[in-house]
């Protein structure tokens, strides 16, 4: 994978220097240059540096308020400072300060080569360690629910992750898209190279190709400096490709050549690059049937296509929503340091009724702010409307007997997360018998999720 170093310092000549000394001795490295403090920052926050470079005496923005500044946003950052000769004493305080290592000026070549890849080398294990903590913990991007439909999902997720191939995701909005695209790198080989996200629909009109594959410098109005494409960028990483059937129809061509050849082109360049980049596209559209239209290339459809991923819409799985419900309760109630550890049974009830157009998302957001608001131990509802369950939501298509199966497994899911799992009270709660209660677990295959 290719690392990013950010070097920053006021002189010209030395910026030229690092970037040759270090190109040349240091193998898959990516050397950034800044002569200014306040230009770095910006970019410092917003890209993922492996390693940054800075000299602490520059005027304006000086080393040390950088590094600062650079360690608050982002604790783990890894850097070196650059200290002139007689400052042993700013060094003392830029490592104070959370730096990692410095080097002294004059360079010596020997030093710096040996500096920098024991800091890349701690860069690379702090961001192992990092996503398998969070691996462990289970609790980033986790996809809960134990309805069948999800539980397909899931079982897609983990078979498709290791394997190269792209995958198409499919589902309404706010029913996990992005959430099953990130999962799916993180358990995938590539997890520690970068995940990049981008919005196809979002592209402003005739920018889609420099954004995709770059453009070198002048290659059209307003193309001021030379930008490095989203391939290259998630290159050895997962490139999201959201709202894929934006993509306009003249760089379609383009996008399937990339995807299949690994073979890509910034704009105004003429010789092609080579990326390793894994797709994976989503659609709230029914992408076959562009196709088949004529609306979207076939043969682009098919290369996205090797595994398709259908998220069904969350008023197709109701039973989600009470483990949903408390899940996110318990994320809000600990960010917003409230206790709130319950849902009463009335706004569960109308939880679970809603028609929840904007799925996994709107609940997301409806809980969130309840919390917020809310004053006791129990969610009540009393900020969100709760009609009960309207006609329509029953009408039509759905038995009796459907309807009454569904309403058992949520309401048998509510009581037991409310007792945390605990047989014995959830039927005591329930007014019913623990063997009866086992039953109707048995039944309909209710069980806890081990992750929560
Ligand atoms: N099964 C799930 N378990 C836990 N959280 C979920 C689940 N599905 C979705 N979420 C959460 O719901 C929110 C919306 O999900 P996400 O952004 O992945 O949806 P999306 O399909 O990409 O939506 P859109 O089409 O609007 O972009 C996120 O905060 C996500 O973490
Ligand atoms: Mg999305």
């Amino acid at each position: 994978m290719q690392r990013k170093i950010a070097v920053i310092d006021d002189e010209e000549r030395f910026l030229d220097l690092f970037k040759k000394i270090l190109t040349s001795r240091i193998g898959n490295i990516e050397v950034a240059t800044y002569r200014k403090a306040k230009d770095a920052l910006n970019d410092l926050l917003r890209k993922d540096f492996d390693l940054i470079i800075t000299d602490l005496m520059m005027p304006e923005m000086d080393g040390l308020e950088l590094l600062r500044k650079a360690k608050e946003a982002k604790p783990n950052a890894t850097i070196i400072v650059l200290t002139g000769y007689p400052s042993i004493e700013t060094s003392v305080t830029a490592m104070k300060e959370g730096a990692y290592d410095y080097v002294e000026k004059p360079i010596n070549n020997d030093a710096l080569v040996i500096k920098v890849n024991k800091a890349l080398e701690r860069a690379q294990l702090l961001r192992e360690r990092e996503n398998l903590s969070q691996i462990v913990q289970g609790r980033r991007f986790e996809i809960i629910g134990t309805s069948k439909a999800i539980q397909t999902v899931k079982q897609l997720v983990e078979k498709v992750a290791p394997q190269p191939v792209s995958v198409l995701i499919e589902g309404e909005s706010g029913t996990g898209k992005e959430l099953v695209a990130r999962r799916i790198h993180l358990l995938s080989p590539r997890r520690s190279s970068s995940f990049v996200a981008v919005n196809c629909a979002a592209i402003p009109e005739g920018l889609f190709e420099s954004e995709l594959f770059g453009h070198r410098r002048g290659s059209f109005t307003g193309a001021v400096s030379e930008r490095k494409g989203l391939f290259e960028e998630a290159d050895s990483g997962t490139l999201f490709l959201d709202e894929v059937d934006s993509v306009p129809k003249e760089s379609q061509g383009k996008l399937l050549r990339a995807i299949e050849m690994g073979e890509i082109r910034a704009i105004g360049s003429d010789k092609p690059r080579f990326v390793d980049t894994r797709i994976i596209a989503a659609t709230k559209k029914n992408l076959l049937s562009l196709a088949q239209s004529g609306q979207f290339r076939e043969d682009l459809y098919y290369r996205l296509n090797v595994v398709k991923i259908k998220i069904p819409p969350l008023r197709e799985r109701r039973e989600d929503i009470p483990q949903l419900a408390y899940y996110f309760l318990k994320i809000y109630s600990q960010k917003l340091g409230k206790n709130v550890t319950k849902i009463s049974d009335s706004f569960m009830r109308s939880l679970i009724s809603r028609r929840w157009e904007g799925n996994i998302r709107e609940l997301e957001n409806l809980i969130a702010m309840e919390v917020a608001l809310s004053d006791s131990d129990t969610l009540r509802g009393s900020y969100s409307e709760t009609t009960l369950p309207n006609e329509t939501e029953f009408s039509g298509n759905i038995t009796y007997k459907q309807a009454r199966e569904e309403f058992d497994k949520s309401y048998i899911r509510s009581v037991l997360a409310r007792t945390g799992w605990n047989i014995s009270k959830a039927a005591k709660l329930a007014g019913m018998k623990r063997q009866s209660l086992q039953y109707i677990m048995k039944k309909y295959g209710i069980r806890r999720d081990e992750n929560i």
